[in-house]
């Protein structure tokens, strides 16, 4: 069976982008894969991360997968850091990544901004990272949303170059899988950027653990313009916060943006915002209320984590050892 590898950063204000960009894949990928699904912390350190915050929000990623339906008992649910292959095998990937290639990554330039002499070195380097993370369980398929695309190219060099430098066949080749009507959701404030966990208004996204009437305010607050719903998905696509809401009800109802446009086309947005809130609150409400009885019992989620992470490495570990041996380390 093919496996699958996705993570999420668990840097808090896990939101709707992330739900239905990777999660809600996730769940329905897993009966057709094995899948390995991380809360990516050595990732999240990149950026400063609170210690306490950050134990807080790795247990508040791992109840948002469970909560979700993805099954820890089938799959496995780990912290990236408690298994040092990922660590071991990107030192390796950080001599085959070159730099050219690193100075290519959009969400670096993004992310470090204009301050770039005083970013992490640990964010310039984290698409080796990311590379290690999924290629230590020489996992085949990642779905992720559209904003990984350019990381998972990188991933592919490097799984290519190191295969061609070492005259070998170890790497697979990753396949991404970008799927669903949400693969890339916008703000709710402004349909140009990107619905984000940094952004400073909590009213461009809909949270994970936002209450019902939380979640109603935000849809009746979403920018829109002031014309009726369009007929067609080509008339749709040239009104960017019109697409996205439309975007959002089909990936949550699991239908096209054409079937929710043959419902609702001539339909005002007060109408279509007032069934879209009660659409959100039916999905994400017991979501989010079972996320929040499992953040109440962190010892339960601690003991998923640590079996995830036992069962992880007893994959991991002797595919790395294998690359060392490749590479040329001299083992006992
Ligand atoms: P992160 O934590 O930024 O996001 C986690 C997942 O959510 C998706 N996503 C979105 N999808 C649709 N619309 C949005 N507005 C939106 N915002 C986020 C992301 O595409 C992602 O799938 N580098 C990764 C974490 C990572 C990883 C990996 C992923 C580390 N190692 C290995 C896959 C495989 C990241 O920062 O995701």
């Amino acid at each position: 069976m093919n496996r699958i590898f996705s993570g999420i950063q668990p840097t808090g204000n896990l939101h709707l982008g992330n739900y239905l960009g990777a999660i809600r894949n996730w769940v329905q990928l897993q009966s057709s894969y094995d899948c390995i699904f991380c809360m990516v912390d050595m990732h999240a350190i990149t950026q400063w991360q609170e210690p306490a915050e950050l134990r807080r929000s790795t247990r508040e990623v791992a109840s948002a997968y469970i909560a979700s339906g993805i099954d820890a008992k089938k799959h496995i649910i780990f912290n990236q850091s408690r298994v040092r292959a990922h660590a071991q095998l990107a030192w390796i990937f950080n001599c085959v990544a070159r730099l050219g290639w690193l100075n290519r990554m959009t969400q670096f330039k993004e992310k470090a901004g204009k301050d770039r002499e005083n970013a992490s070195v640990g964010l310039y380097v984290y698409p080796s990272l990311m590379a290690a993370d999924i290629l230590a369980y020489k996992a085949t398929h990642v779905p992720v949303g559209e904003d990984q695309k350019q990381h998972l190219e990188l991933a592919r060099d490097i799984a290519q170059k190191f295969n061609h430098d070492f005259g070998v066949e170890f790497f697979p080749l990753i396949e991404p899988i970008i799927k669903g009507e949400a693969t890339r959701v916008m703000s709710l404030r402004d349909g140009s950027k990107k619905m984000s966990k940094s952004d400073p208004s909590d009213y461009s996204r809909i949270n994970l653990t936002d209450t019902a009437d939380t979640i109603a305010l935000k849809i009746r607050k979403a920018k829109t313009d002031p014309h009726p719903l369009p007929e067609s998905v080509a008339e749709l696509e040239k009104r960017p916060e019109a697409d996205n809401l439309v975007g959002i009800y089909a990936a949550l109802s699991d239908k096209t943006r054409g079937d929710v446009l043959v419902h609702y086309a001539g339909a005002q947005f007060s109408k279509f915002k007032a069934e879209l809130s009660d659409l959100a609150v039916s999905v994400l409400g017991p979501i989010g209320a079972e996320m929040q009885r499992l953040m109440k019992d962190p010892d339960h989620v601690d003991a998923i984590l640590r079996d995830g992470a036992e069962r992880a490495q007893a994959i991991a570990d002797p595919i790395v050892a294998q690359v060392e041996e490749i590479v040329g380390f001299l083992k006992p």
